[in-house]
């Protein structure tokens, strides 16, 4: 028996001030797209904006439903999006935005666990590392340079063989 440990690496960014011009203008993108939302059971509001490897850009927000498990991520929305208009098209970055209504949120919000598996499935396809930034309402911007930073020891199809 043996013991064994993970790391992963991550930057923060005190603010968007300390971002450059253009993951400025994406993460604002994201933060617009989060407060159009559809969240009126959570009060949880969610943005993603997606940068493409042609530079379009795609927008998500959270889709909540009074069936509650019909709601969908504001990640998925996005990358999906993406995807059914670019199927070959590979994402560069991924940014992620949360406000809630009965609170400020001052702490990053990172992607849930089945978002993250849905930015590893791209991030396997493309054969590139996807860089996914998050923060909340106000505070501190964490950016990882992969998926696998925020999902180690991730299934992916190389298990299916
Ligand atoms: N939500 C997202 O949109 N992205 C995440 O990564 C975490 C959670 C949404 C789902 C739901 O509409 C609300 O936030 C509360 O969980």
């Amino acid at each position: 028996m043996h013991d064994h440990q993970i790391s992963t690496n991550f930057k923060v960014f005190e603010s968007s001030d300390e971002l450059s011009s253009t993951d400025k203008d994406l993460l604002q993108k994201a933060i617009k797209a989060r407060d159009n939302a559809y969240a009126p059971y959570s009060d949880f509001r969610v943005g993603a904006s997606v940068l493409m490897e042609t530079n379009e850009v795609f927008l998500g927000n959270n889709q909540e439903n009074a069936a509650y498990p019909s709601g969908i991520c504001a990640e998925r929305v996005a990358i999906w999006s993406a995807m059914a208009s670019l199927p070959d098209g590979k994402i560069k970055k991924i940014f992620i935005s949360a406000r809630s209504g009965k609170t400020i949120v001052d702490r990053p919000v990172a992607p849930c666990g089945a978002c993250r598996q849905a930015i590893a499935e791209y991030e396997t396809k493309q054969l590139s590392n996807i860089e996914i930034f998050f923060t909340g309402e106000i505070g501190r911007i964490v950016k990882a340079n992969s998926i696998k930073d925020l999902l180690p020891w991730m299934f992916d199809n190389s298990r299916l063989s």
